[in-house]
């Protein structure tokens, strides 16, 4: 899913785009937009989004303004996706794009085409 939302994002051709596994909390704001991929697990993020989340509260890490985006594969309910837009929103007031893009256990055809469409959608919000 995160490469299809890369290789979205990167058919628009004002953007720079960077896939990455982990990201420390400080790094965040090089970026004009995040869009963070998330499996949910016990009706829950997974622990590392959740320390990435503290950790930017906790070091005042400034995302105001940024446009954030998530996604994520899931198998019942499917909360994470959800979750991390509702903190991009109302604790560091980003710019988020809804709904949160979900995908049944492993994404078809269909999901990939919307995860693309999902990185094409957030780097075109870029465009001044
Ligand atoms: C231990 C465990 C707990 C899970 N809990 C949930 C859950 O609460 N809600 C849900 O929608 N899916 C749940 N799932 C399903 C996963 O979200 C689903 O398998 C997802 O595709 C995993 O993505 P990943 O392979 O990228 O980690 C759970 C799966 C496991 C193994």
């Amino acid at each position: 899913m995160a490469n299809a939302v890369a290789e979205g994002a990167k058919s628009v051709v004002t953007s720079d785009v960077e896939l990455n596994y982990h990201v420390e909390a400080d790094e965040l704001v090089n970026f004009d937009a995040i869009i963070l991929g998330a499996p949910t697990y016990h009706h829950d993020m997974p622990i590392d989004m959740k320390k990435l989340f503290e950790t930017s509260a906790t070091n005042g890490v400034n995302l105001k303004g940024k446009v954030g985006a998530t996604f994520g594969s899931f198998g019942w309910s499917g909360e994470a996706p959800k979750l991390l837009l509702e903190i991009m929103k109302n604790k560091f007031e980003m710019k988020v794009i809804t709904p949160p893009l979900l995908a049944k256990y492993v994404p078809d055809k269909i999901a990939l085409d919307n995860c693309q469409g999902l990185g094409r959608t957030v780097a075109e919000t870029l465009i001044p």
